[in-house]
């Protein structure tokens, strides 16, 4: 019997398909993550792995798994994945896009909105019994409707972004490998270089993945040409920013607050200088996590995975 490795506890309905057919190995908390050492030994004999975006699936572990087919990852992000060592090995890689986008950019939006408007410190503020009046400019944050907008990554996630910032009457900018004419069309996106994204917008919202040409990209020289009034959102992935930049550009008022989802260590520690300034939202990587998203993107993994252990074309192959 082909035998299945998932590397955290999911849902018994999720993942049923498997159990039915297959021999399933899984790992038994939902929290905590699997240990390297327990995927390592388990995937020595595993045909498939349904694996999560923490999981670090390298060249060492692929190379003991030689009867693995597919992996695959719960994100629409693999950058977790070493492709090249996969695809040398026959190892088909899937992802899960196309199913998270419009939850994704719903929680960027929501962070690019707490962090304007200071929702994380005033929900703290009346919690903590701090409200004792009205007052004119209490917990005053900066404004959204009709500023400009910075995308950087236009890729679906970025052009879901865009659609919610046009209802928001916002200047749309983006910045991409590639121009994207439908959006230009459609939104009124405009394409510009990097530096005039930094320059002209008064939110920039990282949506790239992590490739060696993002990696860093938000570094000192990136923060000092923003507005001293801007806000920087990331809800890609944390290597993309140098957090050191960010944590002296934030401190001396180079910009004027973080909206942060992802992280270059994930957790980050609570004692993590990032977390103790007041204009930095930090949120713990929630960006598809809506219930009905995560069971459809389990779902869509289930799919992938029973396919090619049946001969067939997954659907969401990454490594073509
Ligand atoms: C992913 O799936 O890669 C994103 O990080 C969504 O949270």
């Amino acid at each position: 019997m082909k035998r299945i490795v998932i590397t955290r506890k999911l849902p018994a309905e999720a993942i049923a398909a498997l159990q039915d057919n297959y021999q399933v190995s899984m790992w038994d908390s939902e929290e905590a993550s699997a240990p390297r050492e327990w995927i390592i030994e388990q995937s020595k004999e595993a045909d498939a792995l349904l694996t999560m975006l923490s999981d670090k699936i390298d060249a060492e572990l692929l190379q003991g798994a030689s009867k693995l087919k597919v992996v695959a990852n719960l994100a629409v992000g693999f950058d977790n994945i070493d492709i090249q060592e996969a695809t040398e090995r026959g190892v088909a890689v899937c992802n899960t896009p196309d199913v998270l986008t419009e939850t994704t950019a719903d929680l960027t939006f929501a962070l690019l909105m707490g962090t304007a408007r200071r929702i994380g410190e005033a929900a703290q503020f009346v919690k903590e019994g701090k409200w004792k009046s009205w007052s004119p400019l209490l917990l005053a944050g900066g404004d959204i409707y009709g500023k400009t907008i910075g995308i950087y990554g236009m890729g679906s996630i970025g052009e879901a972004v865009a659609r919610r910032a046009k209802g928001f009457n916002m200047e749309i900018l983006y910045h991409n490998r590639s121009r994207k004419k439908e959006a230009e069309n459609q939104l009124g996106a405009s394409y510009v270089e990097f530096e005039e994204l930094l320059s002209s917008s008064d939110f920039i919202v990282c949506l790239a993945p992590l490739t060696p040409e993002t990696k860093g990209a938000f570094n000192a020289d990136a923060f000092s040409k923003m507005k001293s009034s801007a806000y920087f959102i990331n809800a890609a992935r944390g290597p993309i920013v140098d957090e050191d930049a960010l944590l002296k550009a934030l401190e001396e008022g180079e910009i004027a607050g973080a909206g942060l989802d992802v992280f270059t260590h994930e957790p980050i520690s609570q004692d993590h200088p990032l977390l103790s300034l007041p204009n930095v939202l930090a949120l713990p990587h929630i960006g598809s996590s809506s219930v009905e998203t995560r069971m459809t993107m389990m779902e869509l993994c289930v799919e992938n995975i029973a396919n090619v252990l049946d001969g067939k074309n997954p659907k969401t192959l990454v490594n073509k």
